[in-house]
């Protein structure tokens, strides 16, 4: 049986430690970081987000900064909001939930987001300075998965890791990540030939397909490594949904050496390295040491 990865239990501790550096900064430098979050429209699953983020912010002794607008926001009007949170000094980060409804250009919306404040990590600019490996903010998920490997296996140096699934979110730069930590990785996709052969080769699996329980035993080499991103809900036959990730649990924790549940795995940790990536964020817009304790 393999050790389960408690995502959970380390998002927590991180949140404890980012709410410390929060009192110290305004201890220390009367500073209060401050993240705004927007939402437009009522996706349901956003709306769940959304809370979650506000809630936790707010517990990280951050100032949320909340703005929910109607699904028939204009582009313009949305840029117009964003360019006021850029120059506003109270708001640090800024985040805008995607998807947007489709009249509004995502790319658009999310490159007028000021570089400093790009707590998602989306901006091209953020982008090109995670592949060129320059400090940059880097994006949530992506920087959870390598807290959980990290932690697990120390250094990642010299392993072979195969991410399935090639998204701007979080196949990409989960990659480059790995990358930076001296992985040796392969992105696998849909055309990928062989995708059990290849992932059998990894000592560290990234499953960020969003196919539900995609990933079986026997693509799984013994002892490697298996972080699943995907969160999925699948009819379990009741009426009721059920939530499964990309990887079939019960049969990959046969051979695996340590695996991430789902939920209570990866999932936590999106929310815990938004906060972290919002207090990075005011740490270096007031020219202020980041502290070690989130590294
Ligand atoms: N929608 C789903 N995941 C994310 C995320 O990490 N950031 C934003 N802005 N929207 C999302």
């Amino acid at each position: 049986m393999s050790e389960v990865i408690d995502g959970k239990k380390f998002a927590e501790g991180l949140r404890q430690r980012i709410a410390q550096a929060v009192t110290d900064l305004s201890r220390q430098h009367r500073i209060t970081p401050g993240l705004a979050v927007v939402l437009v429209g009522e996706n349901p699953a956003s709306q769940v987000y959304v809370r979650n983020k506000s809630r936790q912010t707010r517990e990280a002794g951050m100032e949320s900064f909340e703005f929910r607008l109607s699904a028939d926001t204009s582009e313009h009007e949305l840029v117009g909001l964003v360019e006021r949170l850029n120059n506003d000094p109270k708001v640090h980060g800024i985040l805008v939930q995607l998807p947007l409804p489709g009249h509004i250009a995502e790319e658009k919306v999310v490159n007028m987001i000021s570089v400093e404040k790009d707590v998602d990590g989306f901006h091209v600019e953020n982008v090109g300075k995670l592949s060129i490996g320059e400090d940059s903010l880097v994006p949530c998920t992506p920087a959870g998965c390598i807290m959980l490997l990290k932690d697990r296996l120390g250094d990642l140096s010299g392993k072979r890791a195969v991410v399935i699934g090639r998204s701007n979110i979080v196949g990409k730069p989960v990659s480059m990540l790995l990358l930076r930590h001296h992985c040796t990785v392969t992105i696998a996709h849909s055309r990928t030939r062989n995708l059990p052969e290849v992932c059998r080769e990894a000592d560290i699996v990234v499953a960020a397909a969003g196919v539900p329980e995609m990933v079986k035993d026997d693509w799984i080499k013994p002892g490697a490594v298996v972080i699943d991103v995907g969160i999925n809900r699948v009819d379990s036959g009741e009426g009721k949904g059920r939530l499964v990730g990309d990887v079939d649990y019960e049969k990959v924790a046969d051979v695996a050496g340590a695996l991430t549940p789902v939920p209570g795995g990866v999932g936590p940790m999106t929310i815990a390295c938004l906060l972290r990536n919002t207090l990075i964020a005011t740490c270096r817009q007031v020219g202020v040491t980041v502290p070690d304790c989130i590294a």
